[in-house]
């Protein structure tokens, strides 16, 4: 009998304690063990959950007690989570967890201090929520040199661009309806900015390329400076608007990430991702394009943190070899070349005549040549552009 401690009861604690409960028969047959919740650490009481008998709430009797192994980590943010991550691995127990500020800011250190325990701190549920990413990344993919991942990595922002699309919801109400889905952050300023999309490209680049990209480094746009009337237009040629994060090895072996809103042609299967529904394109030098799909926030993420429980039990003797070393080379997103959509009071012939060839998608709206975002700038400013967005 494996046993493992669950610290926060939000929608992924409780989720988790869900899935170990009704899926324990199908768990320990996989395992060939079975998989119990010891504790369930909260400040707040849950008198009617069917694991009232299990919570506590001091961390200490989860770090004393040498029958718990795994310790799962959905606290979130990087104060109290950071202590008792960094208290449970000094003590010798496996962590898992989906929190991407931790893994992405401070992953380096933690995964450093397992290394040394010789324990697994593992992430799965962190970009992607309940799809299988990042192990089929490191693991399956590990024979390529990967050269590009592109992907939708935040549930919140899709949803409130989908419900403002497809059924006019406001912005706000769309945010409302994200947050009481158990979508969003604690403070949902991260998803709309484009913060915790950035986190989650720099774990993928991480992974991809074995070297730290820190996300103060990363340039991220969100969601929030995006007008509806470019959305319409969007649509009306045939693209969708999405948030996406973007990174690529370049010559040299130079590393760029970012995260922006994109117009994304409805060809693409990232155009048909809609909701809370998270895809990313992972292309390899041996696999060429290879893409995932599923639910990217929300309860179904219980299903990574699952996995990753299985899995630390699993390679308890033998921990899994992952991690990343000193800062990538990064080379600035701004100089990566791109195609860019243009809106303003100026019409294609004006646009021709500034940056050369055009494509117009409307009367008042085109898509440049590939030029760098400085090259785009300075085309916008001397077309008095009101608007300005990536085309993949
Ligand atoms: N707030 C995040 C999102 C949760 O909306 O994608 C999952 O990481």
């Amino acid at each position: 009998m494996a046993k493992f401690a669950i610290m926060g009861h939000g929608t992924l604690g409780s989720g988790l304690a869900e899935v170990a409960r009704v899926n324990k028969d199908e768990i320990a047959a996989r395992l060939g063990e079975a998989v119990e919740v010891k504790y369930i650490l909260d400040i707040r009481d849950f008198p009617d959950s069917p694991d009232a008998d299990k919570f506590i709430k001091d961390f200490a009797i989860i770090e004393n007690d040498p029958e718990v192994e795994v310790v799962v980590e959905c606290i979130g943010g990087t104060k109290v989570a950071q202590e008792f991550t960094r208290r449970a691995l000094q003590a010798g127990k496996h962590v898992v967890t989906a929190n991407k500020e931790l893994v992405a800011t401070f992953g380096k250190d933690l995964l450093a201090i397992a290394a040394e325990k010789n324990v697994n701190y593992l992430f799965e549920a962190s970009v992607g929520g309940a799809i299988p990413l990042l192990r089929p990344l490191f693991q399956c993919m590990a024979g390529n040199q990967i050269e590009e991942i592109a992907g939708i990595l935040n549930g919140t922002t899709n949803y409130i661009l989908t419900r403002m699309v497809q059924d006019g919801a406001s912005f706000a109400d769309a945010l409302k309806e994200a947050q009481a889905k158990g979508y969003a952050e604690a403070d949902p300023t991260a998803d709309v900015e484009g913060i915790d999309a950035g986190r989650k490209i720099c774990i993928l680049a991480n992974l991809a390329w074995g070297k730290e990209v820190a996300p103060s480094k990363v340039s991220m746009t969100g969601i929030s400076a995006i007008d509806l009337k470019d959305v319409d237009i969007a649509a009306s040629a045939g693209y969708k608007v999405k948030l996406l994060g973007h990174a690529l090895r370049l010559d040299g072996g130079k590393v760029a990430a970012y995260v922006a809103p994109h117009l994304v042609s409805e060809k693409m299967l990232l155009a048909s991702v809609d909701d809370v529904f998270n895809a990313c394109m992972i292309r390899g030098n041996a696999a060429d394009e290879v893409m995932f799909y599923g639910r990217g926030a929300g309860k179904p993420t219980a299903s990574a943190l699952m996995g990753d429980v299985i899995d630390a039990i699993q390679h308890r003797e033998k921990r899994r070899e992952l991690g990343w070393s000193e800062s990538a080379d990064l080379a600035d997103s701004a100089l990566l070349p791109m195609k860019w959509y243009l809106r303003g009071d100026f019409t294609a012939a004006d646009a021709k005549a500034v940056c050369g060839e055009v494509e117009e998608i409307a009367p008042n709206a085109v898509i440049t040549a590939a030029m760098s975002e400085i090259d785009a700038k300075a085309v916008a400013e001397k077309l008095s552009a009101a608007a300005m967005l990536r085309v993949l």
